[in-house]
């Protein structure tokens, strides 16, 4: 029985989830957007443990504790800069939830909550996003009989709108 989906309008910080996922750059020490949001939740603990990692290489994802954060890992992953879209942008956004995946897996992770990953800062096309961000959690789930729940955590109504429409409800 592979893993509900499902979308959460709000602060990703918030969610009491084993996982959380930054959308962080590949230095790994912090930045605005959500990465900002995270440290600062997650306390100074967060950036220490970071700087011992030695960045992450764009499309790839590693993890650390939550800290303060009510989730009890940060999975870390760096999202591609929207160049176009003839740069691989595509293809190393789904690299990203699938790393974050199999580092979720290793952590035996129940439920994990993603960002629009790059959507932000890094202005990948919002409905490009949550497009590979849905077909490609959908399609490596099976991988991974552990993990119960996956929370697409949207930050405004646009967002919840697309995810909405990409992700069937569940009947009943
Ligand atoms: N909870 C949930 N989603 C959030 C939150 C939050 N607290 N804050 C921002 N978002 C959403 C944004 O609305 C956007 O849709 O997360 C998405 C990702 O946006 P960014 O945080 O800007 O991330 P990204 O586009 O991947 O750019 C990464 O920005 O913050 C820096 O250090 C980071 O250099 C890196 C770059």
């Amino acid at each position: 029985m592979s893993a509900r989906l499902d979308i959460h309008q709000g602060d990703i910080t918030r969610l009491a989830v084993d996982a959380i996922v930054n959308a962080a750059n590949e230095s790994l020490l912090g930045g605005g957007g959500v990465d900002g949001a995270i440290h600062l939740a997650a306390g100074p603990g967060l950036l220490e443990e970071c700087r011992k990692l030695g960045g992450c290489p764009t499309g790839s994802a590693k993890s650390t504790k939550g800290y303060g954060l009510p989730a009890k890992w940060v999975i870390h992953t760096v999202g591609p800069v929207w160049q176009g879209g003839l740069a691989g942008e595509e293809a190393l956004l789904a690299s990203c939830y699938r790393r974050t995946l199999e580092e979720a897996g290793r952590l035996k992770a129940r439920h994990i909550a993603f960002p629009g990953i790059s959507t932000g800062v890094y202005r990948f096309p919002l409905e490009r996003a949550a497009r590979i961000a849905v077909a490609t959690v959908t399609a490596e789930l099976a991988k991974y009989p552990d993990l119960e729940r996956v929370i697409f955590a949207t930050f405004d109504d646009h967002a919840t709108a697309l995810y909405r429409a990409l992700i069937p409800s569940r009947a009943g």
